[in-house]
């Protein structure tokens, strides 16, 4: 056990409370200073910084609502929707809680996108930080099951109809895949027991689940060190007492500089629950607000945007679409054999699993590896920190292009986003096909285009023009 601090009789009351309390938990004070006030961030953060601590910050408006709502909620088919509406008329303060919810689930999104780019152009996924990031991409994955699962519960047309889209999506794996949409709803159709497993798995157990990985993430940060917008490993230069020379206390300087970046979210947050809940039926579909009517279809089912980009990646593969990526593998693995430096034997094994997998593509249906794109394009970002290898980790100093690159990549992210939330129409199945390649291409592409062209010199000392 630690020794116990003494205080002189005349210190003041409060320094009397903390010592003794310091002496009782100093665990609690240790780790204080560990994680805020001896924490020593990059002097240079700028906005993109904000977004850490305001997904922190939506992780607690969602848990906080989301326990008032459950007051209120009643988690059966014949109830839930009716239970929805006496939360929004009836309940004091009902209707603000859940927008908060609803509003909440698609800000999430928003800050974490942002969040994952900011870590994107910065190259913060990159050693030492590669469990950072891995831990943030399991944390991704986590947030779509639970916002998945999360818009089933107020049991409308779409709930009902994308829970059963979705979930029919696992029945197209080869032999387990009937089953295992059974397991998943409970039942042949979506029903009450699928709702009644939902809801269990939203309100508790992917919860906890988010929050022991975001306590991984935040600790696996805090033991290597956050990166900045330079891309300069601060703890490379420190003082004789071992503080880095461009780093400060996390607190009283970032937790400060933080309340800038809560305050406009909150401004931008209320705006949206005050005047646009339903944010043109972004937020909230319109045909949600009608009941759950399993022998009326929609016309027209789509996710809610956050979903929409990978929606229209399962969409895009079609049968014809097969063929290109039989192409793709064919080229590929003859490129890999061709260029690697290995015996003969090895390359031949290449060459064979390229087949092998060709004859597995045009054996099992397109929807199937619809599914498989889908799900592999949240998968290869767990990879990033293996695919990049260019000399310098930030945007700043990477070759000028690479910014087009990027540039790229955003725009096609939100065109896919874009047709994720209309019809299905021959000009935007097309579309939908090439910015599949383009979102593929820019991860699988890059051992090879983030070699290329000059990097600028990378400083020493992060550049920081105090204001
Ligand atoms: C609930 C969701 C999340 C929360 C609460 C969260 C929280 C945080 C916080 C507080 C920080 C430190 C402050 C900052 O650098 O902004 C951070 C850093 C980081 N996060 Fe997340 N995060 C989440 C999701 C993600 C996701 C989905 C990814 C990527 C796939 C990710 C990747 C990173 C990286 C790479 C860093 C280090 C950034 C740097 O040092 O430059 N995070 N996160």
């Amino acid at each position: 056990m630690a020794e116990f601090k003494e205080v002189p009789a005349d210190a003041p009351a409060t320094e009397k409370v903390t010592v003794w309390f310091e002496n009782r938990f100093p665990t609690a004070f240790a780790e204080y200073k560990k994680h805020l006030s001896e924490y020593y961030a990059p002097k240079n953060f700028n906005f993109w910084y904000f977004f850490g601590s305001l997904a922190l910050l939506v992780l607690v408006i969602q848990i906080v609502t989301g326990i008032f709502l459950v007051m209120h909620y009643k988690p059966d088919a014949n109830l839930a929707f009716a239970s929805v509406e006496y939360i929004m008329r009836d309940v004091p303060w009902g209707w603000l809680i859940r927008y908060m919810h609803s509003t909440g689930a698609s800000a999430f999104f928003v800050v974490v996108y942002l969040h994952m780019y900011r870590g994107l152009i910065y190259g913060s996924y990159r050693k030492p930080r590669e469990l950072v990031w891995i831990f943030g991409c399991a944390i991704f994955l986590v947030l779509m099951a639970e916002a998945f699962m999360g818009y089933l519960l107020p049991w409308g047309q779409m709930s009902y109809w994308g829970a059963q889209v979705i979930v029919n999506l696992f029945s197209a794996i080869p032999f387990i895949g009937p089953d295992l949409a059974i397991l998943i709803r409970g039942d042949f159709v979506v029903g009450d027991a699928t709702l009644n497993r939902f809801f269990s798995f939203h309100v508790i157990a992917v919860p906890l689940v988010l929050l022991g990985l975001v306590v991984a993430h935040l600790l696996a940060l805090h033991d290597v060190g956050s990166n900045n917008p330079d891309g300069v490993e601060i703890k490379a230069l420190k003082n004789e007492k071992g503080i880095p020379l461009d780093g400060i206390p996390f607190h009283p300087y970032y937790t400060v500089h933080d309340i800038l970046g809560v305050s406009v979210f909150l401004m931008a947050f209320s705006a949206i629950v005050f005047f646009a809940p339903e944010l043109g039926g972004y937020f909230l579909e319109y045909n949600n607000f009608i009941p759950a009517d399993p022998l009326k279809t929609p016309n027209h089912i789509a996710p809610v945007w956050y979903f929409t980009p990978y929606y229209s990646m399962l969409r895009a593969v079609t049968d014809q679409m097969m063929y290109v990526f039989v192409a793709i593998v064919l080229a590929g693995s003859l490129l890999a054999a061709a260029k690697a430096k290995l015996p003969a034997l090895f390359k031949a094994a290449i060459v064979g699993a390229g087949v092998v997998i060709v004859g597995l593509m045009l054996a099992i249906d397109a929807k199937f590896w619809g599914v498989v794109v889908m799900g592999g394009a949240v998968v290869i970002m767990f990879f990033l920190p293996w695919l990049d290898y260019c000399e310098a980790r930030s945007i700043r100093y990477r070759p000028s292009w690479h910014k087009w690159i990027y540039a790229i990549f955003v725009i096609n992210f939100f065109i896919l986003g874009y047709l994720g939330v209309k019809p299905p129409s021959p000009v935007g199945e097309l579309v939908s096909q090439v910015g599949t390649l383009i979102y593929f291409g820019f991860f699988a592409l890059m051992p090879w285009w983030s070699r290329l062209g000059e990097c600028k010199l990378v400083p020493t000392r992060v550049t920081f023009a105090p204001h």
